[in-house]
């Protein structure tokens, strides 16, 4: 996906007119959670947050330190307790979330989501798509392997992201396109 600059929205309705408390965008590694995320609060006006970024806060260290330090189901408790920490958080005013690759597809959080009554939208595309984004970014992502790795845990996890409210898909579309997209499919113009 492609970036181009978008202006803030004067058209979109309230979280409270719309009844909707917050997006959580979900999807694997590459979906571009994060920068429709980050398009998503310019248009609405709400506050973005990225998951991940909580849990480095949190543990002042990055993810790849846990990771490479603690291990994976150690970063998988942190992700929980992070994820609590903010569904706790959120009062009145809306928000919105991008989650990591793999927060979805762990049962706690997605039922904690759904208690909350949070949106989820899921960003998809095809695997090959998700592994070139990725390889053009210079994050570093523990999980991300090579193409057979990559596309095994795609596999498994595809099924947990259809659970979430919405898909969108956006191969060939550019970040604006699906932020904009992710408004309509929630009624929020
Ligand atoms: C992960 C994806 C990463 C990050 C961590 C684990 C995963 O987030 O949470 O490295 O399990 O797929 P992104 O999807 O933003 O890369």
């Amino acid at each position: 996906m492609s970036t181009r600059p978008g202006g803030p929205s004067d058209t979109t309705k309230s979280a409270s007119v719309s009844g909707v408390r917050a997006i959580v965008l979900v999807g694997f590694m590459g979906a571009g959670k994060s920068s429709v995320g980050a398009a998503l609060s310019r248009h609405l006006g709400w506050p973005f947050e990225d998951l991940d970024e909580r849990i480095q806060a949190r543990e002042q260290r990055s993810i790849e330190e846990i990771f490479r330090q603690s291990g994976e189901v150690v970063f998988r408790q942190l992700e929980h307790a992070a994820l609590c920490s903010l569904v706790g958080e959120l009062g009145a005013s809306a928000k919105v979330v991008a989650l990591g690759g793999g927060a979805f597809a762990q049962a706690n959080n997605a039922s904690l989501l759904q208690e909350a009554g949070w949106s989820t939208i899921f960003l998809d595309a095809p695997v090959e798509e998700l592994f070139r984004r990725c390889q053009q970014q210079p994050l570093e992502r523990p999980l991300r392997g090579d193409m057979k790795e990559f596309q095994r845990l795609y596999e498994d996890r595809r099924r947990c992201y259809l659970k979430a409210g919405s898909r969108i898909e956006t191969a060939g579309k550019d970040v604006e396109e699906v932020a904009v997209e992710a408004i309509n499919r929630l009624g929020l113009r």
